[in-house]
C-alpha cells in the first residue's frame, strides 16, 4: 500500500485531524516525487535485519540512526516538542524518517506553496529534501515511533520560515522547484 497524500484545507481546527478538503483532494507520488519528496513502504516488523532497508541506507549514505518515541510519557517537554514541530522550518540536509509503529502527518510545501499532507503508518520511509518547508503533526491516534537516519554526524536544527537566503533553501529551489512539471 503506498501513501496517501492530499492538498489541505486550511482551517483553525486540530492539527492532529486529516483536513481534507471538501471533496478530498489526492496528490499522487509522483506529484511528491517532483518536490523531490521521495518513498519506500517496508516491513516494519523486520527493521533490525531488513535487507531493503539496509541497501536504502547503504545506497544514500545514512549511517546514523536512532529511535524516536513520540508519546508523553517517554518524551521530554513533549507538548513544547510537538509545538515547535509543527512550526513551518527547513533543514540544511534531508529529514529521514521510517515509521514503525503508529502514525502522524508530514505537511509539505508544494510549488504554488499549498500544504500537501502526507499520511504516514508503520512501515512507510519517507525523505524529505534539504530546503523544502515542511512541518510535522501526530493525528489523533497520540502515538508514532520514528527511525530517524541521517547521513553522517546527525544535526536536526531547524530553520523557521522565512528562510529564502538559507543555501539549502537556494539550493531546493534552483534544483527542485526550478525544474519543469514532468510530464506523465
Ligand atoms: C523534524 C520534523 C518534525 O524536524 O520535521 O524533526
Ligand atoms: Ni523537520
Amino acid at each position: 500500500m503506498a501513501i496517501e497524500a492530499w492538498l489541505m484545507q486550511e482551517s483553525d481546527d486540530d492539527q492532529r485531524l486529516p483536513h481534507h478538503k471538501n471533496p478530498p483532494d489526492y496528490v499522487s507520488l509522483d506529484h511528491l516525487a517532483d518536490l523531490g519528496v521521495l518513498y519506500w513502504n517496508l516491513d516494519p516488523n523486520k527493521y533490525e535485519n531488513d535487507p531493503d532497508l539496509n541497501k536504502i541506507r547503504q545506497d544514500r549514505g545514512y549511517s546514523y540512526m536512532d529511535m524516536l518515541d513520540l508519546c508523553p510519557e517517554k518524551v521530554e517537554n513533549y507538548e513544547e516538542k510537538l509545538e515547535r514541530f509543527y512550526t513551518e522550518h527547513i533543514h540544511g540536509d534531508e529529514e529521514i524518517r521510517y515509521c514503525l509503529k503508529g502514525s502522524g502527518y508530514f505537511d509539505v510545501r508544494d510549488k504554488d506553496d499549498r500544504w500537501i499532507r502526507i499520511s504516514i503508518k508503520a512501515g512507510d520511509l519517507i525523505v524529505l529534501p534539504a530546503g523544502i518547508y515542511h512541518r510535522f503533526t501526530l493525528d489523533t491516534h497520540n502515538y508514532i515511533k520514528l527511525m530517524r537516519l541521517f547521513v553522517g554526524e546527525p544535526v536536526w536544527t531547524a530553520f523557521n520560515r522565512p528562510q529564502e537566503d538559507h543555501p539549502a533553501r537556494k539550493g531546493y529551489i534552483d534544483s527542485t522547484l526550478g525544474m519543469p512539471l514532468q510530464v506523465s
